[in-house]
C-alpha cells in the first residue's frame, strides 16, 4: 500500500500566518506540521509516499524533506495542485503514482496520538473498497459526520448544521484504486470544491466502506484554535507513539 499526504490549499483560516508560507510548514510544537503525517504513514509500514502540495511555499517542502532521509525513507514523491479544487481534486493527482495499488490518504493537518498500523493491516486484508477512521468529538459540525444504522455507516454529511452523531470522519482514509474513477464523476460542492465526503459516500452506496474508531487523541490544525490545541497535545503527550 502506498501513502498520499494532501498538503495544498491556501490556509486562509490561518491568515496572516500563511500569507507567504504553506500551512503544513508551520510548527506544531517542535516540528513542522508535515512531519506528523509522514511519521504516521511510516509507523504504519507505508514507505512509498507522495506529497501533494500547492499554494505558497511549495518548493520549501523539497528543501525541508529532501528524499525523506530523516524518516528512514529512500525517496519522497511530490506533485503540485494548481488552484483550489478541494481535497478530492488534490487526490486525483495521485492516480499515476498509485499505479493500481491501494492507498492510504492523510490530510497534512491531521495529527494523531497513536498509530494506524492496525487499520492499515486490516485494509491490506480487505478485498476491495475503502475504509475510514472516525472519532467522537464535541464539535461535529466542523467536520464530515457519520450517520450510523447500528454498526453500519449509512451516510456522511459534510459540516452538517444538525449532526446525526458525534462521530467525525478523520482525515485518514484508505482507498482501493477505484477511487480515481469516483473522483472523475464528482461535481463541485456549494463551496466550489470536489469533496472527499462525496467520494466516501460513493463507497458507502457501493456497500464497500468499512470503518474503525481511532485510538488516542486526534486533532486537525487548520485554524488558530486547533493549531494551538495540536501544539499543546503534542507537547503534553507526544504524537504517533508506537505503543498506542
Ligand atoms: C476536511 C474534510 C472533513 C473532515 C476533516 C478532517 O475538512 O472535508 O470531512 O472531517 O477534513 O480534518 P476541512 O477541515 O479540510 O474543511
Amino acid at each position: 500500500m502506498k501513502g498520499v499526504i494532501l498538503a495544498g490549499g491556501l490556509g486562509s483560516r490561518l491568515h496572516p500566518a500563511t500569507k507567504v508560507t504553506n500551512k503544513h510548514l508551520l510548527p506544531v510544537y517542535d516540528k513542522p506540521m508535515i512531519y506528523y503525517p509522514i511519521e504516521c504513514l511510516v509507523n504504519a509500514g507505508i514507505d512509498d509516499i507522495l506529497i501533494v502540495t500547492g499554494g505558497n511555499g511549495a518548493g520549501d517542502f523539497l528543501k525541508l524533506l529532501g528524499n525523506g532521509k530523516a524518516f528512514g525513507l529512500e525517496h519522497v514523491n511530490y506533485t503540485y495542485q494548481e488552484g483550489e479544487g478541494g481535497i478530492a481534486d488534490a487526490l486525483g493527482l495521485a492516480e499515476h503514482f498509485s499505479a493500481g495499488e491501494k492507498i492510504c490518504v492523510i490530510l497534512g493537518d491531521n495529527i494523531i496520538e497513536g498509530n494506524i498500523k492496525e487499520a492499515a493491516d486490516s485494509f491490506r486484508a480487505q478485498e476491495k473498497g475503502a475504509k475510514i477512521l472516525v472519532k467522537e468529538v464535541h464539535d461535529p459540525e466542523r467536520f464530515g459526520v457519520a450517520e450510523f444504522d447500528g454498526e453500519k455507516i449509512v451516510s456522511i454529511v459534510e459540516k452538517p448544521s444538525k449532526p446525526k452523531s458525534n462521530m467525525a470522519v478523520t482525515g485518514i482514509y484508505f482507498f482501493d484504486a477505484g477511487v480515481f474513477e469516483f473522483i472523475k464523476k464528482l461535481e463541485p460542492s456549494a463551496r466550489g470544491e470536489l469533496e472527499i465526503t462525496d467520494v466516501n459516500n460513493f463507497y458507502i452506496g457501493d456497500g464497500t466502506m468499512s470503518w474503525s474508531e481511532l485510538c488516542g487523541w486526534w486533532t486537525d490544525a487548520g485554524t488558530f484554535e486547533s493549531l494551538h490545541r495540536a501544539s499543546n497535545l503534542v507537547a503534553e503527550g507526544g504524537a504517533n507513539r508506537m505503543d498506542k
